[in-house]
């Protein structure tokens, strides 16, 4: 049977922007109710405006929060479970990026990424898990990455975190499947969808390759005009979908799909491509 998220509760982290901003809008317009939150109040609020304008239905809880904060993810949840009662869906899906070749890279700029992308997945299923399980229904939705699934040069640290974000969340789904059935996992991987995420990314010591010869604004430039090919609307359809038809692992847009199948035909030879397009 599919996810029914008509009047479900779903939470959502880094919400204030791109693909999570379009969880949010797309979960109300399928009668959801929503918790919000991003360690940018202004944004995630601007969120929840667009969110009561839209769908009036629908029941908005808007909190600034810092996913790399353990104990703040933890009041979090608690806070979430006594305001709606009942919790079924979990996104885990804030996230930022690092440009950095691993010679140069800051160990601080790498420890901020892990922190974010990784441990900020691992405390929100710790923190929703026991919500999930007492309620109806449940689903646990983690963002990985395209970089989940195949490494690229300058991104080892976003390789890293959203690699163990798929090793982390499959152990997950397996368990589960095991324990307690009325639980789903999602391991999403999104290939470049057009969002802020590299207008915000930092960039840490000198790159390898044809990036070290563009500016920084180039780069940029080269990633939201030609890389990012699929809108944050888009992708958060397909992510909804993918959880009410509890599908395990959700690859978003065309680049996504046919790096994945490349991945899979020369799982260690693809490494000589990508050097040979990026040298
Ligand atoms: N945009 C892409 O091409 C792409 C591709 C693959 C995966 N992803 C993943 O999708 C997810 C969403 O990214 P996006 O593209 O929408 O980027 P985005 O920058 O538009 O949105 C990310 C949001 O996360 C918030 N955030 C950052 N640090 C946070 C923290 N410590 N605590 C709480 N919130 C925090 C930001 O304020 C922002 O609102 C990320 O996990 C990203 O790695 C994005």
């Amino acid at each position: 049977m599919n996810n029914n998220l008509q009047q479900s509760v779903i939470a959502i982290t880094g919400a204030g922007s791109g693909i999570g901003q379009c969880l949010a809008l797309e979960c109300a317009k399928k009668g959801a109710h929503v918790a919000i939150c991003d360690i940018n109040f202004e944004a995630v609020q601007l969120t929840a405006d667009k969110l009561q304008a839209r769908y009036p239905h629908c029941q908005v809880n808007v909190q600034q929060l810092d996913v790399a904060d353990r104990a703040a993810v933890i009041k979090w949840a608690e806070t979430v479970g006594s305001h709606f009662g009942e919790i079924n869906v979990i996104i885990n899906n804030a996230g930022v990026a690092l440009s950095a070749s691993v010679e140069n890279m800051q160990i601080d700029d790498f420890e901020w990424l892990m922190k974010i992308n990784f441990w900020g997945v691992v405390y929100g299923c710790q923190a929703f898990l026991p919500y999930l399980k007492k309620s109806s229904w449940g689903h646990v939705v983690n963002v990985s990455s395209l970089f989940g699934l195949i490494s690229m040069p300058n991104n080892s640290a976003y390789n890293a975190a959203k690699f163990a974000v798929r090793g982390f969340t499959e152990s997950l789904r397996i368990e589960l499947m095991m324990s307690d059935k009325r639980i789903g996992v999602s391991c999403v991987h999104p290939g470049g969808i057009k969002t802020n995420i590299v207008n915000f990314s930092r960039e840490g010591g000198e790159l390898i390759g044809s990036a070290a010869r563009m500016s920084t604004v180039e780069r940029k430039q080269n990633f939201n005009e030609k890389m990012a090919k699929t809108t944050p609307e888009q992708a958060a359809k397909i992510i909804v979908n993918g959880i009410i038809k509890k599908r395990p692992r959700i690859l978003v847009g065309s680049d996504a799909k046919m790096l994945d199948i490349l991945q899979r035909f020369l799982p260690v030879k693809y490494q000589n491509v990508v050097a040979r397009i990026f040298r």
